[in-house]
């Protein structure tokens, strides 16, 4: 199955580049609405597009006073002040530099009892403020967004998955070895970023090149999970093969 292939494709000459392109798609939405709720991703592709945001805010052209914010993703069994969780990497990218007001951010909850409950209310906090306006995506080297790894169904919601050994290989320059990466981590399904109004997909890197080709067939399937991006209506991916 193919999907409709309205993909919008931004060659960036450089890392920076991407970072400001996608910050400008960002900085303009802010502009326009103040109270946009933004959909945040974590990962080594995404540090230069926060470092434009935060400068961004410095000289006064934007205000996340009143916008809210949902991340993808977040580890289980880690608390948000270990320095390896993706709540800490959220802070230093971005919550201590800027104006959000903390009941505004929003983390999936990786180290509560009940993860299912955590999962279900998360869904139901962003259908309660009318859904993420605009989305920031990273992709894995085997074409997980969020956490959804491949075989996700595209139909679900936040849930708990199980990390595939690429990815907690992948993640684990962020531990002190890989015994230590979590095994499981709380995510946004499909569906809620499908849900999004705006997607956008940052892809930086000679290690994202086969990505980068397979999402580029417009193939559709669960065995690719940023595929299902090609059922999107409104997707720009911003891409350089350099970092
Ligand atoms: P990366 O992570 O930016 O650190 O490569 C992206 C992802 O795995 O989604």
């Amino acid at each position: 199955m193919n999907g409709v292939a309205n993909i919008k494709w931004v060659e960036a000459a450089s890392y920076e580049e991407m970072s400001k392109i996608a910050a400008d798609i960002f900085k303009e939405k802010l502009k326009q609405n103040p109270a946009t709720v933004l959909g945040l991703a974590t990962g080594g592709t995404a540090e230069g597009f926060y470092k434009e945001l935060v400068k961004a805010y410095k000289a006064g052209e934007i205000s996340f006073e009143n916008a809210q914010s949902f991340n993808l993703d977040e580890y289980v069994g880690i608390n948000p002040e270990n320095k390896a969780s993706y709540h800490y990497y959220m802070d230093q990218q971005l919550f201590i530099h800027v104006d959000m007001k903390q009941e505004n951010i929003h983390v999936p909850k990786g180290n509560t009892a009940n993860l299912q409950a955590a999962a279900a209310e998360y869904d139901a906090m962003i259908k309660a403020v009318g859904g993420i306006d605009i989305q920031l995506l990273g992709i894995g080297v085997n074409g997980h967004i969020g956490f959804n790894e491949p075989g996700t169904p595209f139909t679900v919601g936040t849930n708990v998955i199980e990390l595939t050994q690429s990815t907690r290989e992948a993640n684990k320059i962020y531990f002190n070895s890989i015994d230590e990466v979590p095994t499981h981590a709380i995510t946004m399904g499909i569906q809620t970023i499908m849900n999004a109004k705006k997607v956008v997909l940052l892809i930086s890197g000679a290690s994202k090149q086969k990505a980068i080709n397979r999402l580029r067939s417009g193939e559709v399937t669960e065995d690719f999970p940023a595929s299902a991006l090609n059922n999107h209506q409104d997707v720009t991916v911003i891409y350089t093969g350099l970092k």
